[in-house]
C-alpha cells in the first residue's frame, strides 16, 4: 500500500472525506451497540506529544484499543527527542517498531520532517500552524446534525490560529464561506495557511457582522500553547471578540455553536453559549474518537468495502 501521511486538511480530496465520513458512521454504529471490530489486532500506534493533552491522547488510545490494536504514550519530556535527539533519527527508528504515528508539537516543519523519514504514516495530533483531526470531527459533526455543510456559512471569532487556518482549508475542500473576525494585529496570511485563494473566507472588523447569518458559530482559546508569554496582551487585544448571547443570535435562528475545548469562558466563549442550547460541543468532541478510528484504519488497511 502507498505510504500517506495526513499531516493538513488538504491532503485528503472531498471524496477521500466522503468516504471516511461513511466508514466513521458504521464505525460509530458499531461502537455504539457495542458490536467488536477488531481491524487492528498486532497493530500499534505511537503517540508523540510535544504538548499537553486530554482529548487527542484519549481519543487515539482508546480508539486504537477499540480497533483491537494497541497505542503507546510518548512524551517529549521523558524520550530522547527532550534531550536534543534529532527529529529525523527518531523518526526513522520508531517507525520501524510500530505502524502509525500520531505527533503533537509545535512548529509544522518538525512534523514534516519526522514524516519525511518516517516508513509509517504520520498523522498531525495539533501543530502551531493545523488541527487537521479536530477540523476532521468538526465537519463530520456538522453533517451528522445539519446536513451538508457545501454552501454554508462558518463564522471564526478570535485568532487566527491552528484551528481557523484549518477551517479555511477545509472550506476550499468542502465549498463553504468562513466569515472571519479577529483584532487589528492578527491577521490571514492566505499563502502561509496553503490557501489557493481568497474566494471562500471574507474578513470583518466587527465580530457581531461575521456571526451576521452564519450556520455555525466558533472560537477558540485567545492563546494556544506555546504562546503563553502572549497571554496578557491577548486578553486585551481580543476582549471584544467573546461569543455571547448576543452575538450568537446575530446567526440563523438552527446555527450550532462549536469550540475544539479546552474553553474559557467568560473570555472566548460565554457561558450561556458553550453550555447553551446551541452548543454542540459535547458531540464535537467524541466525534473525534469516531473519526479518527476512521483515519487510522483508512491509512493503514485503505479503503474497506462498506458493509450494508
Ligand atoms: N481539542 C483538542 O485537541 O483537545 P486536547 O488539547 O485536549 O487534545
Ligand atoms: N488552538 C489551541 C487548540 C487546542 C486544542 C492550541 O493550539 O492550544
Amino acid at each position: 500500500m502507498q505510504l500517506r501521511h495526513y499531516l493538513q486538511f488538504n491532503d485528503f480530496s472531498r471524496e477521500e472525506y466522503a468516504y471516511l465520513f461513511e466508514r466513521t458512521r458504521w464505525i460509530k454504529q458499531e461502537f455504539k451497540e457495542y458490536r467488536r471490530y477488531w481491524p487492528l489486532t498486532d497493530r500499534t500506534l505511537a503517540m508523540i506529544f510535544d504538548k499537553n493533552s486530554t482529548r487527542t491522547r484519549l481519543s487515539f488510545e482508546a480508539g486504537m484499543s477499540q480497533l483491537g490494536g494497541t497505542a503507546i504514550y510518548l512524551s517529549t519530556r521523558d524520550t530522547q527527542l527532550g534531550r536534543g535527539e534529532p527529529v529525523e533519527d527518531a523518526a526513522r527508528v520508531i517507525s520501524r517498531m510500530v505502524d502509525i504515528i500520531m505527533v503533537r508539537t509545535h512548529a509544522h516543519d518538525t512534523i514534516k520532517r519526522f514524516a519525511e523519514n518516517s516508513r509509517a504514516p504520520v498523522i498531525n495530533g495539533l501543530t502551531d500552524e493545523f488541527h487537521p483531526c479536530q477540523i476532521l470531527g468538526d465537519i463530520f459533526t456538522f453533517i451528522e446534525l445539519k446536513g451538508s455543510i457545501s454552501g454554508k456559512t462558518v463564522a471564526w471569532i478570535g485568532d487566527i490560529n491552528n484551528m481557523c487556518s484549518t477551517w479555511l482549508q477545509a472550506a476550499e475542500i468542502f465549498d463553504f464561506k468562513v466569515h472571519v473576525s479577529t483584532p487589528p494585529g492578527y491577521d490571514i496570511h492566505p499563502e502561509l495557511i496553503g490557501l489557493k485563494g481568497a474566494d471562500h473566507f471574507q474578513e470583518f472588523v466587527n465580530p457581531m457582522d461575521a456571526a451576521s447569518g452564519a450556520d455555525l458559530v466558533t472560537t477558540d482559546v485567545w492563546t494556544s500553547m506555546g504562546f503563553e508569554d502572549e497571554a496578557e496582551q491577548r486578553k486585551n487585544d481580543f476582549a471584544a471578540f467573546c461569543v455571547d448571547s448576543e452575538m450568537m443570535s446575530m446567526a440563523k435562528s438552527d446555527a450550532v455553536f462549536m469550540h475544539c475545548l479546552p474553553a474559557h469562558r467568560g473570555e472566548e466563549v460565554s457561558a450561556a453559549v458553550i453550555d447553551g442550547a446551541q452548543s454542540v460541543v459535547w458531540d464535537e468532541a467524541e466525534n473525534r474518537l469516531h473519526t479518527q478510528k476512521a483515519l487510522i484504519e483508512y491509512l493503514l488497511l485503505g479503503k474497506i468495502k462498506i458493509e450494508s
